[in-house]
């Protein structure tokens, strides 16, 4: 892809096409100290309040830089880089392709927590691996006074739901959901009634003296791209068919339809939702139900099996970050009697984790 100058109009050209660059997207472009604040580079003027018939009245190149005067009086110096960056699609995904791993996977993606980890390279790497598996586990997080808030305000902003800004997870009597309890907890994704569903969920471990409890995940994506390549008629039903999760309790109803697997507007994977105890599919018609039903099973299998389940223990400290709209998340029974198990959760939103992550990598000259 190159840039080409011809009667004060400036082309792009590529793989044998060649367009015409509005002269008003170059203008409303211009840079230097008078036109963008520094820090921010945020425009220092209107373009809406601009002429809108602005026309270029000289320009050339020189080494890297093309120099163009308008025909308002106003003259820049762009890089011809930064002009062709804007062709060539910025995937948020540069930093953060998604590697599929099952029950054999050995790293744990542990990274340990010291003084200002939050703008060092270790959280860099640590967001990366996160993008990368669904999750991460960060060792020695201080557990006083609600750490992990500071701990998630600290990569994004803390996602607030009917919960609390961060909820306490231990056993307690008449719970309002079967994550305080005992009880197992098999692979689900949290608040697939709420619109936006959570992102990043973070579990951070206070205390742990029982010897069950321990914490399970399952990575949604692999699951999916099983299910597309055995099961095409089941992953077509659960990517189509739009079901009503929902929550209730004293104070509040939840409901939010959506797909058990969802996909992009390209059509690749982007979320799932699973919590076979909160989804009601709408009135279809008998066979369609019963496809549905299969397809549903299936999943449900495929999301409980060894083959792609990976178990560990949360100690003191550990702070579990995970994709809650990739990864599904349980635990194992435990027996209340033989001590404490008392985690802390919260959740926060993937724009300001990914800025982050931005930021970091900025910053890394990555
Ligand atoms: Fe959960």
């Amino acid at each position: 892809m190159k840039l080409e100058l011809l009667k004060n109009k400036v082309f792009v050209k590529n793989h044998g096409s060649k367009k015409e660059i509005h002269p008003f997207w170059l203008r409303e472009r211009v840079n230097g100290e008078s036109f963008v604040d520094s820090n921010t580079q945020q425009r220092l003027f209107d373009p809406t309040c601009l002429n809108m018939e602005i026309k270029i009245k000289n320009m050339n190149f020189s080494n890297d830089f093309l120099s163009i005067s308008f025909s308002d009086g106003v003259s820049t110096k762009f890089k011809i880089n930064d002009i062709l960056k804007e062709f060539t699609k910025v995937s948020d995904t540069k930093y953060t392709n998604k590697i599929q791993w099952n029950s054999s996977l050995k790293n744990l993606n542990n990274f340990k927590y010291e003084k200002d980890f939050f703008e060092k390279k270790t959280m860099l790497e640590a967001l990366q691996s996160f993008y990368k598996y669904g999750f991460v586990i960060f060792k020695n997080v201080p557990i006083k006074n609600n750490f992990i808030v500071n701990f998630a305000n600290s990569i994004g902003s803390v996602r607030r739901t009917n919960f609390g800004e961060f909820f306490n997870v231990k056993s307690k009597p008449n719970p309002n959901d079967l994550a305080y309890t005992s009880l197992p907890l098999a692979p689900h994704t949290d608040n697939p009634y709420r619109n936006p569903v959570p992102c990043i969920q973070m579990l951070h471990c206070i205390q742990n003296e029982v010897d069950g409890g321990l914490s399970t995940l399952v990575d949604g994506f692999t699951v999916t791209e099983k299910l597309k390549k055995y099961f095409p008629e089941y992953y077509n039903i659960l990517t189509k068919t739009k079901v009503r999760f929902q929550f209730i309790d004293k104070d509040i109803i939840l409901e939010d339809w959506a797909e058990m697997i969802q996909l992009d507007k390209l059509g690749k994977f982007k979320q799932v939702r699973f919590s076979p105890r909160l989804d009601f599919v709408p009135l279809m018609d008998k066979k369609k139900l019963e496809l549905y039903y299969s397809a549903r099973n299936k999943i449900s299998e495929l999301y409980n099996s060894n083959k792609y389940r990976i178990e560990f223990k949360l100690l003191t400290g550990d702070l579990l970050m995970m994709d809650n709209h990739r990864l599904l998340h349980g635990r194992t029974s435990y027996d209340a009697n033989q001590g404490e198990r008392f985690l802390q959760g919260c959740y926060i939103d993937y724009d300001s984790t990914q800025g982050k992550l931005k930021h970091l990598a900025r910053k890394f000259n990555l």
